[in-house]
């Protein structure tokens, strides 16, 4: 039989990514080899649950059993350590899976310090789920200045999220990872809302960083998954051997979807953070709005540590990411009835999607927390948190400040007081 003669050699080599590429270049390649039989582009989902074994215990290739190992989530797994700038990733079946994962990988009687206002789901699991093996978690709403008076003899784990849900507050990652190492404590950033692509907290120093890929990196609001990237064998081990053990994996399909929607997440990451710059401003110029809560205004309280800590865009100008929250005049009648106004912003929980979102934390994702923890932390019923997708800047300018008009106008002329 004569093989077609082809300009591209069937057996070209995988070409890994380098450390030296700029992010896009690593999106769009790391973990993506072409592969060595076919020469397909884009790698097949391998569906297999099992892997043949030519003798007992020699597996014919790398893999035995899915759970334990699976070629799109080795693909997938690599691609989010090279935009971390970790030497190790794991990947598990959602956001909150690796969050428990990590805390189980704790010592009972561990103690841990949180920043206070956490994503929900993660507070039930601190406050609901982690002390029933004897974890403790402390809260602070002021984590910088506070942290080495929280800090115990059994502290293991210092817990942030920057910027924060739904408040959008930045931590100075640098300098709690300095007072946490001192003590030998270790630091975990949840970089959901801003993603790899605008900041890479192993840089400043933390030990790992974990995604709900849900969100940003997955970027297309139809795949359920979480990630956590680091640079220590030891940690990468413990963490990895609790994969397997527990078994809270994604599947190869969401594996596949995932590392298809990271390839375009520096485009996604530029546009919904100028979409998001935009509507920050609009909504700070209004005056049906109390305040706005947004790391790239220069009204933002660590919008210089946010400028620190953020990679900026191919013009040199800070991305800032493409979520904020606002509180709007006129109390919880007037941030329903915004909600419910707006024709291009869906009303759901979730963010980081192509599509422009919003929602009410205190009656939606952070309605479990009691009222007085969470106003403490800035989530009053009047705060409404939006996700900018990718749609057209003016249009969604436009949608906003129709809906603010009538919701903050209609409810005053219904005798709403919209003070
Ligand atoms: C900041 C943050 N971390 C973690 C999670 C949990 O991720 P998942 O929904 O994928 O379990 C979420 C979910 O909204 C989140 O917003």
């Amino acid at each position: 039989m004569t093989l077609p003669i082809t300009d591209h050699p069937i057996d070209t080599p995988p070409r890994p990514a380098s450390p030296v590429h700029q992010f896009g270049t690593l999106a769009v390649h790391a973990g993506s080899p072409h592969d060595p039989v076919t020469g397909a582009v884009i790698e097949s989902i391998s569906l297999s649950t099992t892997y043949a074994q030519s003798a007992v215990g020699k597996p014919i290739g790398d893999y035995e059993y899915t759970r334990s190992a699976n070629p799109n989530r080795d693909n997938f797994e690599k691609a989010i350590a090279a935009l971390e700038h970790g030497r190790y990733a794991l990947a598990f079946s959602s956001g909150s899976a690796t969050t428990a994962i990590i805390l189980q990988s704790l010592a009972a009687g561990s103690h841990v310090i949180s920043i206070s206002d956490v994503y929900g789901g993660t507070h039930r699991y601190f406050t609901q789920v982690a002390s029933a093996h004897g974890v403790q978690v402390t809260f602070s709403p002021n984590i910088e200045v506070e942290v080495t008076e929280l800090i115990r003899p059994e502290t293991r784990l210092i817990w942030i999220e920057s910027p924060s849900n739904p408040t959008l507050s930045v931590t100075d990652i640098r300098a709690v990872v300095t007072a946490a190492h001192t003590h030998g404590i270790k630091v975990v950033v949840d970089n959901t809302f801003l993603s790899p692509a605008i900041q890479n907290p192993l840089d400043l120093g933390a030990d790992i960083v974990v995604h709900s890929v849900t969100k940003y990196i997955n970027g297309h609001s139809d795949v359920l998954m979480g990630a956590a990237a680091l640079n220590s064998t030891e940690i990468y081990e413990r963490l990895r051997f609790l994969q397997n053990a527990i078994g809270a994996v994604p599947s190869p399909f969401d594996c596949w979807l995932a590392h298809r929607g990271l390839k375009t997440l520096h485009l996604r990451a530029r546009e919904a953070s100028s979409n998001a710059l935009r509507i920050a401003n609009t909504l700070e110029a209004s005056d049906l709005v109390i305040s706005v809560n947004y790391p790239g205004l220069k009204s933002h309280p660590q919008h210089m540590t946010a400028l620190k800590q953020q990679r900026p865009n191919k013009d040199g100008v800070m991305m800032g990411g493409g979520m904020l929250s606002f509180r709007i005049k006129g109390g919880q009648r007037a941030a329903e009835a915004f909600c419910a106004h707006t024709r291009i912003f869906t009303l759901a929980e979730s963010l980081g999607g192509v599509e422009s979102l919003v929602e009410l934390p205190s009656g939606m994702t952070h309605a479990g927390i009691p009222r007085d923890q969470r106003e403490a932390a800035g989530v009053y019923d009047d705060l409404v948190r939006v996700s900018c997708g990718i749609e057209d800047g003016v249009d969604l300018e436009r949608d906003v400040l129709q809906a603010l008009r009538k919701a903050v106008v209609s409810g005053k002329l219904n005798g709403n007081g919209a003070a």
